[in-house]
């Protein structure tokens, strides 16, 4: 009898507590379905929720795959990833001590492009930086150059990307080229490129740096033909860092030309002021320098300080401004 009387003073104890509990919560203004789901905590959890009435807690509780046991991991890694992302990484057993930082460095990036997270997460712990991983994978660089090779979507226009990957069909011909005239050098150009051209010319004529374009548009043919006599000079990975095999250079886009100014040629362009001025300004006209010096593992070619490639303002501008390859920006921003 009294062992009874014991059993039930504590049930009823319990329920008090309990109740206090709901109660209190409902208090502060806690929903019902907040409620019950705090009381479906073990005591424990329950108690440290009361502790600080951690409001970020009470969001993952809500979250589908929480899962009580994992709780202590997600409050040690809380704060590093999103909420889902947490759960997710938490409760797959992908997230440790090691990796935590380097996690959040991946989620919380700008150039971080979801359909490529399982390749991220595949080179997240060999490597020592983020952040150049990520411009490997965004790139496709994990790959050998001129493998896996798709042809580009010219629907994109002045955003297409040709490149070691992406390729122009070789019936690809410009829409509306226009020819270069005599003053400005030679060639065609995509009319766009050429009118937003001009004005860059004149600037920096009035700056005494008179550009001259030596090459513009290239047809898949002439890219053939002068890939073929580099071949005879160098062997072909030499070639590879200076030239585009056919279908993969942007001359046949008409987007791009080649400049320099009297008195220098390409090989010593790179010394001339008028580089220096192009590399700092022609964004302000739509352009960018299309393979940097400090690019050429990136790109596959060595520094071409010569080459411009039309983008449009607003995407040159931002091309230019984050400083990364254009065909890293194609594959965050426009692919
Ligand atoms: N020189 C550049 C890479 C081309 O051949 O298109």
């Amino acid at each position: 009898m009294k062992r009874i009387s014991v059993i039930l003073l504590i049930l009823v104890f319990l329920c008090g507590c309990q109740k206090s509990t709901a109660k209190l919560l409902e208090e502060l203004g806690y929903s019902e379905e907040d409620i019950t789901l705090i009381e479906s905590l073990s005591e424990e959890n329950q108690a440290r929720f009361l502790e600080s009435y951690d409001e970020e807690l009470l969001e993952l509780i809500k979250l589908q795959d929480f899962k009580e046991e994992k709780i202590d991991e997600y409050l040690k890694y809380r704060g590093d990833l999103e909420d889902e992302k947490l759960i997710e990484m938490v409760n797959n057993g992908m997230i440790n001590d090691d990796n935590h930082s380097k996690l959040k460095e991946l989620y919380a990036s700008e150039y971080y492009v979801p359909r490529k997270e399982k390749l991220y997460l595949q080179y997240l712990d060999s490597c020592n930086d983020v952040r150049s991983m990520m411009e490997i994978v965004n790139t496709g660089r994990y790959r050998d150059l001129y493998t896996d090779i798709e042809t580009t979507d010219v629907s994109k226009k002045e955003l297409m990307l040709v490149n070691k990957y992406y390729q122009l069909p070789a019936d690809y011909v410009p829409d509306e080229l226009v020819d270069v005239e005599a003053a400005l050098g030679r060639g065609q150009l995509q009319k766009e490129v050429y009118e937003a051209y001009k004005p860059l010319y004149e600037e920096a004529k009035k700056l005494g740096y008179d550009l001259t374009i030596v090459s513009s548009y290239r047809s898949y043919d002439y890219q053939y033909g002068l890939y073929n006599k580099y071949l005879q000079s160098d062997p072909q990975e030499v070639v590879d860092t200076y030239s585009a095999r056919p279908g993969h250079s942007e001359h046949q886009s008409g987007l791009c030309m080649d400049v320099t100014i009297p008195g220098y040629s390409l090989d010593n362009f790179y010394k001339s002021d008028a580089s220096k001025w192009l590399a700092e300004n022609c964004y302000r006209f739509g352009f960018i320098i299309r393979y940097p010096e400090d690019k050429t593992d990136i790109t596959g070619y060595q520094g071409e300080p010569w080459q411009l490639r039309y983008l449009g303002k607003a995407v040159a501008e931002d091309v230019y401004k984050c400083g990364i390859t254009y065909d890293e920006y194609y594959a965050c921003f426009v692919e």
